[in-house]
């Protein structure tokens, strides 16, 4: 061989890796996690299938496996916590890019801006060396009141499915697993240890699960939560239908279930049912126990004591160590080491841009929006949540910040030296500041009266050439907060009276509503224009005054309806919501007995009006929707067809149109919704563009889940395509055959 041939030779040969398989970044996976567990012992089998602190678990030291990184949350990288506490431990370098609410993102309804949120958040990850992160979550919104609605995806198990591949793609392709929670059937916060969700088959499959399974399927999520609550009297963190039969088995999950902190119940349905990784079991760690008390885990010691005593086989063992190892493969021993990227530019320009995009434009009179102000003009702001910094608080999402820039200062970026924006309170809601000891560093407190706080707003709106009241909900308890849930659906703190104070006195009213959960609306008709804001994160006073402004033109669409009032959704019995507990009751009993008429389904079929329909949302141009056509006039259960509608941009400014596409079968064995959203595009329009949207439609978008045969169902007959601008608004129908 010549010397030129060998040098070749010698630089494009792998340089021979001569240690263990398990180390070999380059040997095929399942390789390296057959070669790691046959080197492993009994007792470190085991200590991997727990923790050892409040966010860590066990690898083995012994073989250079490391021990397992898990950090909240959906939203952004938690700071670092002590060893065994939720309380902050107080590092100097671990202050985040908050990312906006999950509820922010599906309001987008944009996969662009989805896998845009999970690089983001992973890299954010992957540089604080986590290796599990625990979001995000796709829960149902099934009833307003549920204090987790902003963590999660909206009520249409679609719109939750189709947000959350993106995401979960783009945080695993960083090194990272997703941990896509709660798993399932968790859709409150009350008793939410103690209470058993009752729901039939066909709605389980066709409200609740969907996410999860698209999540895993489509997304292939390398992990998934087990929730607090129970499901047909199992605890989730071990319940053998969901976990074993539905995830593992039908779904072909091959990733770790990771209990909720606590959600491990019982030492043998934990070995038996599917559970892997046991974290946050109600012990005090190893403050207060005379001992290490991780070792009293439910798969710690008692594990190790059944297995030595044969009680168990190793064939759930190995099981639990071959996925732990898997994802630790996966994760921290990956094959290409990357290191992410933490409080960039790039992610806080991500964070203004995904909320901007789901900022929701409800109602706009007369054009108000966006902002005219005359030079030298006053916008007056009126309200706490214009400068209630908001990503503190609300539970394990809580994050900490280098800054956060909330309404006010948006605003007041936004009209520097152009125009005077002032800020008075108006109502006092909730002044409290830190949370684990992370602290906003504001001073709330305000001891003035409502009636002085009111006389004050609107004795500034009088010179005002507009005035925006900034209110809504926030973080703390029985608004949108983890571990409970909110009374009713209006606004809290008397702002009502704020409203029609100022509705009163003020040129052009708008009102801006900061919330992750419906709110009702009485006073709507006395504002101009309304508009849904979110939980934006770090950049979130940016990016709703880019809207506002007209820099950024609203495509935001609702993920969940807003009620008129509460008692106007499915939710019409305490055994419903929340739930009955009677004498001899081990657990509060949760009956989902509205079965799939969860959201738009319930409002739609019982023609019942949401005030702000699911999916609606305004721009600053408008759009016609043309030409609808089908491809052909029938299909088989096994074959596709596809639909398409052109779709116009007739307005003055540029703009982006959610085409939504609803699917009827308006003859069936059972009762089925009226529609149900089978398709979504954003399409983005110059004034006057056209483009035509298509979609395929394939028999699972005509199916049901049929529980007389316990699977999907595709029925023969006719079915009807509607493509629409919000679950209300449908701008043109097909029709089609299924033979
Ligand atoms: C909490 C939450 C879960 C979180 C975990 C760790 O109780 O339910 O979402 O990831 O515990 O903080």
């Amino acid at each position: 061989m010549s010397a030129a041939a060998l040098v070749l030779a010698a630089c494009c040969s792998q340089p021979k890796f001569d240690g263990p398989v398990y180390l070999n970044p380059n040997a095929p996976i399942e390789d390296r996690v057959e070669d790691a567990l046959a080197r492993m012992t009994l007792e470190e089998k085991v200590g991997m299938t727990t923790a050892q602190s409040k966010f860590s678990s066990r690898g083995v030291p012994r073989l250079g496996i490391p021990e397992v990184w898990h950090t909240d949350g959906p939203h952004g990288i938690r700071p670092e916590v002590l060893w065994d506490d939720w309380d902050q431990a107080g590092w100097t370098n671990d202050s985040c890019t908050a990312f906006p609410a999950l509820v922010n993102l599906a309001a987008t309804w944009d996969k662009e801006m989805s896998y845009l949120y999970g690089v983001s958040i992973g890299e954010e990850a992957r540089y604080r060396k986590k290796d599990i992160l625990l979001g995000p979550g796709v829960n149902i919104c099934r009833t307003p009141l549920n204090g987790r609605n902003f963590e999660y995806m909206g009520e249409d198990p679609y719109l939750a499915g189709q947000m959350v591949v993106p995401y979960v793609k783009g945080v695993q392709e960083q090194g990272v697993a997703a941990c896509v929670k709660h798993f399932a059937v968790n859709n409150q916060e009350f008793q939410r240890t103690q209470s058993n969700s009752v729901v039939d088959d066909r709605t389980l499959h066709e409200i609740y699960l969907p996410a999860f399974k698209a999540a895993v399927q489509e997304g292939n999520a390398w992990a998934i939560m087990g929730s607090y609550n129970l499901y047909n009297g199992q605890f989730n963190c071990h319940n053998k239908k969901l976990l074993v039969d539905i995830l593992k088995g039908d779904w072909g999950f091959d990733g770790v279930v990771v209990s909720d902190w606590g959600g491990c119940r019982d030492s043998e349905e934990a070995v038996l049912n599917g559970l892997d990784i046991e974290m946050g079991t109600w012990t005090n760690g190893l403050r207060g126990a005379a001992s290490d008390s991780y070792r009293n885990y439910h798969m710690a010691d008692p594990y190790l004591k059944g297995l030595r005593e044969g009680k168990y086989t190793t064939k759930e063992l190995d099981d639990k160590a071959r996925r732990i190892l898997r994802t630790i493969f996966r994760t921290s021993m990956r094959p290409e080491p990357n290191y992410g990227r933490f409080v960039c530019p790039e992610h806080y320009q991500a964070a203004r841009e995904i909320s901007a995009a789901g900022v929701v434009l409800l109602k706009n009179e007369d054009n108000v929006l966006p902002l005219d102000v005359p030079k030298d003009g006053k916008i007056l702001v009126v309200g706490e949540n214009a400068v209630k910094k908001m990503v503190v608080g609300g539970g394990s999402s809580n994050l900490k910040t280098a800054y956060e820039i909330n309404p006010l200062e948006g605003l007041q970026n936004a009209f520097e030296g152009v125009a005077e924006v002032e800020w008075v309170r108006g109502y006092v809601g909730d002044t409290s500041t830190s949370y684990n000891l992370v602290d906003t560093g504001q001073d709330l407190a305000d001891s003035r009266s409502p009636e002085v706080l009111i006389a004050e707003a609107v004795n500034a709106a009088k010179d005002a050439d507009y005035v925006i009241f900034i209110g809504g909900l926030n973080k703390s308890a029985h608004q949108d907060n983890e571990s409970t849930d909110r009374y009713d659906t209006m606004l809290p703190y008397d702002q009502q009276d704020v409203i029609d104070a100022l509705a009163a006195v003020a040129d052009k009213f708008v009102v801006v509503n900061i919330s992750g959960s419906p709110v009702s609306m009485p006073w709507a008709d006395r504002a101009d224009a309304i508009v849904q804001g979110w939980y934006g994160g770090t950049e979130s006073g940016n990016a709703l005054a880019d809207v506002l402004t007209g820099k950024v033109n609203p495509s935001g669409r609702l993920p969940f309806s807003i009620p008129f009032k509460y008692s106007d959704g499915p939710i019409r019995t305490i055994a419903q919501y929340p739930g009955i507990k009677e004498e001899g009751d081990q657990f509060w009993q949760t009956h989902y007995s509205e079965g799939v008429y969860v959201g738009y389904r319930w409002y739609d079929s019982r023609n019942i009006p949401a005030q702000w329909p699911f999916g609606h949302g305004l721009s600053y141009t408008s759009f016609e929707y043309g030409n609808a056509k089908a491809s052909k006039a029938s299909m088989t259960a096994d074959g596709t067809m596809k639909v398409s509608v052109d779709v116009r941009n007739v307005g003055a400014c540029d703009g982006a149109e959610v085409v939504q596409l609803y699917i009827s079968d308006p003859v069936a064995s059972v009762d089925r919704p009226a529609k149900e959203l089978k398709g979504f595009e954003k399409v983005f329009l110059k004034a006057g563009e056209k483009k035509t949207v298509t979609f395929e439609i394939d028999a699972e978008a005509l199916s049901f889940y049929d529980m007389s045969k316990s699977a999907w169902n595709a029925e023969p007959g006719e079915f009807q395509a509607h493509f629409a601008s919000s679950s209300t608004d449908v701008r043109a129908t097909v029709s089609f055959e299924l033979k």
